[in-house]
């Protein structure tokens, strides 16, 4: 959940030092955490450590991490989980003789009772964090091994918990160590340099050329050499590994825009189309619906957005092919992973990857013999790594910690499987399938369209309701999952308690809340059936003094009791997440315009949750 970027260079690429590039990088990986950032070099042969809590861009100018001219350079932005946002555990951490300096994303679970150890033996610990251990363990072993390879090796094999690490040391001047455990680490391929970073979208500007790192491996980059270990302690031939990433600069960069959150809701109809070109010629749909045929349940699991996205695939499977699939929150598999049996199907969506509650679920599912299909927007990611066949969206980058392309990628890509998998068990026929698909086809010019419709609404109405303490964001059916992600757009941009429920709860208790002027956002599918209902909703919250807002397609229900109509191109209602998910988006973009706060960096989160 942090951010760690190593650079190391010939004074031929790189003439100033890359400290720059450090900088730039560390600015991409700023969604990864913003609490705290810091840099290390090595300078005439000694390690300079300059870095303290607050936003990078601030620290850096405060600091002058880019005026440092070094050659060898690590870096690190902070989300915190052991020792609280502040300068002294700002990353990177050094020993005691200043040798080593270490940046590290992930949880050192003995990092107590090595501490304990290395204290009794004399160390003085200068951080409250568990990463600090790990440099005064290459030290304890480097004094009694003189070789730095040999030593972190060793201080590898006496932690135990998730990691993934970059390490300088005055012994090696030109080097990164590296270590890759549960968390994400890549290596970045140069001419004259090599990197390493927790995200490709550090390195874009770069490289292209990347090996990702699996669990257990670990090794060195200098400007010339890589060299990489597997878990055994075997050198791994890495050419083998090495992928060219589509990525492009422009993807990971603003491009003029004031946030990457509207960005990346503007970017939505590139995506869908990128995501609709993929899916037609990857042969993993085809993968998925033989597991998914041959399966007695069918599972989908995730956190956050995801599992809204998974919560639509449900729907949609039960409608189309009369299948109940099981969806589960990946953080509650413990409640679920024991009905799960050889041969079943869990789907995992993840856009990263690398969500350790989705891992765990994924990995504890195979321990009972499921199939498991991901669903991801990162090649080479952990959770497609793990998985039987994995269903890639082409959303691009997705910097914002808001979910919101990745969202629209992910149900388009579901939706695809669910018409699939209806046509191979024959629930619906070839002129069903070829139409639903033609329905598909027409996702990104909606998409567009309903950007387009509801951009200057949301603008409008955000500043109406930013003051608002609480509200319900409510549909039914195959609408449910896009209000319970709007309620949560609003709740972690716009930072307004929302709740999302099915709207017939309403007299089941949530409308007691209801006063004068407390909002309500009505998601109304494009069905008649689901129109006539939701009137009945509406009204009844109208009747106790509810502003009433409905998200609906052009003119459909003229006889809504609606405060405020919010209209959306039409379209079948199946395609709802589409046509009525970015006014939600915009909406929370614009809440938090006007709040003042910065959507791009919503307080106490982190892009990719790499903890349990
Ligand atoms: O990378 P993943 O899709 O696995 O991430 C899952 C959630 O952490 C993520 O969707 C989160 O809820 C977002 N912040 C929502 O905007």
């Amino acid at each position: 959940m942090c951010g760690i970027i190593g650079i190391t260079s010939t004074p031929n690429y790189s003439p100033e030092g890359v400290a720059k590039l450090v900088v730039r990088a560390l600015l991409r990986l700023e969604y990864r955490g913003y609490d705290s950032a810091g840099v290390a070099g090595i300078v005439n042969g000694e390690i300079v450590v300059r870095k303290a809590r607050g936003k990078i861009e601030d620290v850096s100018r405060r600091l002058g991490f880019d005026k440092i001219r070094s050659y060898c350079m690590i870096g690190h932005t902070r989300w915190a989980t052991h020792g609280v946002p502040s300068d002294r555990n700002a990353h990177p951490h050094t020993d005691c003789r200043k040798w080593f300096a270490v940046v590290h994303n992930g949880i050192l679970e003995n990092h107590a009772e090595l501490r304990r150890r290395l204290e009794r033996k004399g160390h003085v610990f200068r951080s409250d964090t568990d990463t600090e251990v790990l440099p005064h363990l290459v030290e304890d072993y480097y004094v009694v091994l003189g070789n730095v390879m040999s030593a972190f090796e060793k201080a590898l094999g006496l932690i135990r918990g998730s990691y993934a690490f970059a390490m300088i040391s005055v012994h090696e001047p030109d080097k990164i160590f590296f270590a890759k455990n549960k968390n994400p680490l890549v290596v970045g391929i140069g001419k004259g340099f090599n990197t390493v970073a927790s995200d490709i979208a550090a390195i874009i500007e770069l490289t292209r050329r990347i090996v990702v790192l699996r669990d257990g491996w670990y090794g060195y980059v200098s400007p010339h050499d890589i060299v990489i270990y597997d878990e055994r302690g075997e050198p791994i031939d890495w050419k083998k590994y090495v992928i060219t990433v589509e990525w492009s600069v422009e993807d990971a960069s603003k491009s003029g825009y004031p946030h990457y959150m509207l960005k990346e809701i503007m970017e939505q109809p590139v995506a869908l189309q990128n995501t609709l070109a993929g899916i037609r010629r990857d042969k993993a749909v085809e993968k998925a619906i033989n597991i998914l045929l041959n399966a007695e349940k069918i599972y989908i699991t995730a956190a956050g957005t995801s599992y809204h996205a998974g919560l639509y695939y449900a729907s949609l499977t039960s409608i189309l092919s009369g299948t109940l699939v099981h969806p589960f929150i990946a953080s509650e598999y413990e409640l679920y992973v024991k009905t799960i049996n050889e041969g079943d199907a869990v789907i995992a969506v993840s856009q990263s990857g690398e969500t350790m509650d989705t891992l765990n679920a994924v990995r504890e599912a195979k321990k009972q013999g499921a199939k498991i299909i991901a669903v991801s927007n990162v090649v080479e990611s952990s959770i497609p790594r793990e998985s039987d066949t994995t269903i890639y969206t082409r959303a691009g980058p997705e910097i914002g910690v808001a979910a919101t392309k990745t969202f629209t990628s992910q149900t388009l890509a579901l939706y695809w499987l669910s018409i699939h998998y209806a046509l191979a068990r024959g629930s619906i026929n070839q002129s069903e399938a070829k139409e639903l698909l033609r329905e598909a086809e027409k996702a990104p010019w909606l998409i567009r369209r309903a950007i387009e419709m509801s951009k200057p609404l949301a603008e409008k109405l955000a500043a109406e309701i930013s003051s608002a303490g609480s509200m319900y964001v409510l549909s039914r059916g195959i609408g449910v999952p896009v209000a319970m992600e709007g309620a949560l757009k609003i709740k972690e941009i716009g930072y307004i308690h929302a709740e999302a429920y099915p709207a017939g709860e309403s007299k089941h208790g949530p409308i007691a809340l209801i006063e004068k002027g407390f909002p309500v956002i009505f998601i109304v599918p494009n069905d008649p059936r689901l129109v006539y209902l939701l009137m009945g909703n509406i009204e009844e919250m109208k009747s106790r003094g509810a502003l009433t807002i409905g998200v609906l397609s052009e003119n459909t229900c003229r006889e809504c009791k609606l405060d405020i109509r919010i209209e959306t191109p039409y379209a079948d209602k199946l395609l709802v997440p589409f046509t009525h998910t970015p006014f939600i988006q915009l909406l929370s973009y614009y809440i938090a315009i006007n709040k003042g706060y910065d959507p791009d960096k919503p307080r106490n989160l982190a892009k990719t949750v790499t903890v349990e």
